[in-house]
């Protein structure tokens, strides 16, 4: 794993973003996947003005995000699909097209979860897949107990992660307890996987991904087996870490190996 701490969550957007821009100048029709919640947002942000100051287009890129509620349809404001078209496609140069969420309503959410997997190896398969992180060690919806070789499927939420997200619905308002979610397995595919986590509320679930047994009961901790998996996190996520300085100084023995080879 490469860990990235950076002094806020300013500075994990910046280089997270940094990552998407450099893939996209080399290859400009990338698949990305993709991920909602409050971290991304940032990072989003900065491809927008990247996008709209012509740094980068998006103009053959692809997207596949990782989860959606099952039982709302896309117009529905809180679904995710909503989510990405007010937070990042609305804004950017992107085809509407090649831009897929997970059917919420889907007439068979099985069949659409296979279908799903399927038009992600269509595609080529996923260049950089962005994660965010649940409190519990979940990535996309999958909770602990979850496979580490699932595929997209339909998920039941935990009580946890329910009451994390309710902020985002009106009282009284129907909240689903289910989701459809790329797997683990769907996850590990992608060839470089790029996890932000900011603040100490993370500082548990980013101890057990990192130095914490490989284990479903941290999903994340998966990662521990990719083969490119870049974590960008800032200090308060960090801080329980036992092994922080060193993670620091293998960063800065990477940074003068790369300076040394331009
Ligand atoms: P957050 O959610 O970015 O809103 O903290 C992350 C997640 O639950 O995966």
């Amino acid at each position: 794993m490469q860990i990235v701490i950076l002094e806020n969550s300013e500075a994990v957007a910046a280089h997270g973003a940094e990552v998407f821009i450099q893939k996209l100048q080399k290859k400009p029709n990338a698949v990305f996947g993709l991920a909602t919640g409050s971290t991304p947002l940032a990072l989003y942000k900065k491809l927008i003005e990247a996008n709209q100051n012509k740094t980068v287009s998006f103009s053959d890129a692809s997207s596949f995000n990782l989860d959606e509620y099952l039982g709302l349809s896309g117009q529905h404001p809180q679904s995710y699909r909503h989510f990405m078209q007010e937070n990042l496609f609305n804004h950017i140069d992107i085809h509407r097209d090649n831009t897929h969420v997970p059917h919420g309503d889907a007439e068979n959410p099985i069949t659409a979860c296979k279908e799903y997997d399927e038009l992600i190896t269509q595609k080529g398969g996923i260049d950089i897949q962005l994660l965010g992180i649940g409190r519990n060690g979940h990535i996309g919806f999958n909770e602990p107990s979850s496979g580490l070789s699932s595929r997209t499927r339909v998920k039941t939420l935990t009580h946890a992660t329910i009451a994390d997200n309710a902020r985002f619905f009106a009282e009284g308002e129907f909240q689903p307890h289910l989701s459809i979610t790329m797997g683990i397995g769907t996850i590990m595919d992608s060839r470089k996987v790029l996890l932000l986590a900011t603040g100490s509320s993370k500082a548990d679930a980013i101890y057990a991904t990192v130095e914490g047994p490989l284990s479903a009961s941290c999903p994340a901790s998966a990662l521990q087996m990719h083969q490119d998996v870049m974590l960008i996190i800032d200090e308060a996520a960090a801080e329980k870490l036992q092994h922080k300085e060193f993670y620091k100084h293998i960063e800065r023995e990477n940074q003068k190996l790369m300076a040394s080879l331009k």
